[in-house]
């Protein structure tokens, strides 16, 4: 089984963005069981498998019954932990339970669930006490299909729950977004990231470096899903070390220290070789000007007095404060450019030279 399916987090206490792990013990544990909850947030932030998980919060044959539930007071998190183990809570894991109904917005817009959701909402759960209805991709509803969510919503039977999942909650109308508990799914920190490789580490008994992990969670955007998939590939291609894993990312023999001082030395001609030269290499060369734009942040930063520990001296007094940003002007607009480019080492030579001639 692909990892980051293998460590989809199964309970509140295993999801690993603080902020949304707290706010559900909250809600869940109050009297109060919401109807509809709209998660909003980029791809593999967890929003699905928060979703799976509050369904079980909720169904969970261990538990209090859901009626019970709405009536205690001062539950914790052990309190409304599902227990993995129950029918209930396995055929949700699986997929498999008839009530809990994942519908994808994105696949055909909804029309035909929708009107099936609208049809069968009325009818009691078949064994669950709570129908739960995931709606991925929320956004990409036809109009109709949200007029009719939008009546639902309105009066939901008291034995349905909606969980809306979407990564662009703009495009969703207001009437639909004011009748729901909202929670904001932000980019995982690297702190939480390594909480989520560590578990699959754990797991998996593999043995990796600290600063594997480390470099995993800097290249993996705030996603917990593209997080696992490299530490996934770095398992299988045995490239547990820091070394190997830039060589696999395409980052090897990079070094952006010496780069930015070639840089700043402003010879045309050597610079432009060198990145030849890298390009022969198989360089990468959007992660060069991220790791590059990540040493201008570090070194603006230092000159400002702020985290210069982290930065050796020659480096804060290479350039000056007018030239580090610059140059952190020129290269951000390479990044951008870089996506757009036919050939990947135009952008950067072209800053390059820009730079040089400018300096000189
Ligand atoms: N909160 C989390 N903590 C740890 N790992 C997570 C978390 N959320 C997601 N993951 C990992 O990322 C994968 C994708 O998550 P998913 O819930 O499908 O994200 P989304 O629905 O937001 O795209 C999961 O299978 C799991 O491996
Ligand atoms: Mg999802
Ligand atoms: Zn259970």
């Amino acid at each position: 089984m692909v990892l980051y399916r293998k460590y989809r987090p199964q309970k509140i206490s295993e999801l690993d963005n603080a902020e949304i792990r707290e706010r559900l013990t909250r809600v869940f544990s109050s009297s109060f069981i919401p109807h509809a909850l709209l998660f909003a947030g980029p791809k593999g932030t967890g929003k699905t498998s928060a979703a799976r998980i509050i369904a079980k919060v909720l169904n969970c044959e261990k538990r209090n019954s859901g009626s019970d539930l709405k009536r205690a007071k001062g539950l914790t998190l052990a309190d409304i932990e599902p227990c993995n183990v129950c029918e209930t809570c396995k055929a949700i894991t699986e997929g498999r339970h008839l009530d809990i109904i994942e519908i994808d917005a994105a696949s055909n817009r909804g029309i035909e669930e929708i009107r099936d959701l609208r049809e069968k909402i009325k009818f009691a759960p078949v064994s669950a006490i709570y129908k739960v209805y995931i709606i991925d991709e929320v956004h990409m509803l036809t109009n109709e299909a949200f007029n009719a969510l939008l009546k639902t919503l309105e009066e939901p039977p008291a034995h349905a729950v909606f969980i809306l999942a979407t990564t662009e909650p703009e495009k969703l109308p207001e009437t639909i977004v004011s009748r729901c508990i909202r929670f904001n799914f932000k980019k995982a920190s690297p702190s939480e990231i390594l909480g989520c490789l560590e578990r699959v580490v754990k797991g998996e008994k593999v043995n990796v470096t600290p600063d594997v992990l480390q470099l995993i969670a800097q290249t993996s955007d705030g996603s917990f899903r593209d997080a696992t998939k490299i530490l996934e590939q770095a398992i299988l291609e045995n490239a547990l070390t820091s070394e190997k894993l830039n060589i696999l990312l395409g980052r090897q023999n990079l070094s952006v220290i010496n780069f930015l001082k070639l840089l700043a030395s402003c010879d045309t001609g050597k610079v432009l070789f060198e990145i030849v030269k890298m390009g022969e290499n198989g360089i990468n060369f959007r992660f060069l000007t991220e790791e590059l734009l990540y040493l201008l942040h570090a070194i603006l930063l230092a000159q400002h007095g702020i985290g210069k520990e982290k930065i050796s001296a020659d480096l804060v007094t290479l350039l000056t404060k007018d030239e580090i940003s610059r140059l952190i002007k020129l290269f951000s607009k390479v990044y951008v450019d870089l996506k757009t480019t036919s050939i990947p080492q135009l952008p950067l030579e072209v800053a390059v030279v820009e730079w040089c001639e400018r300096k000189q």
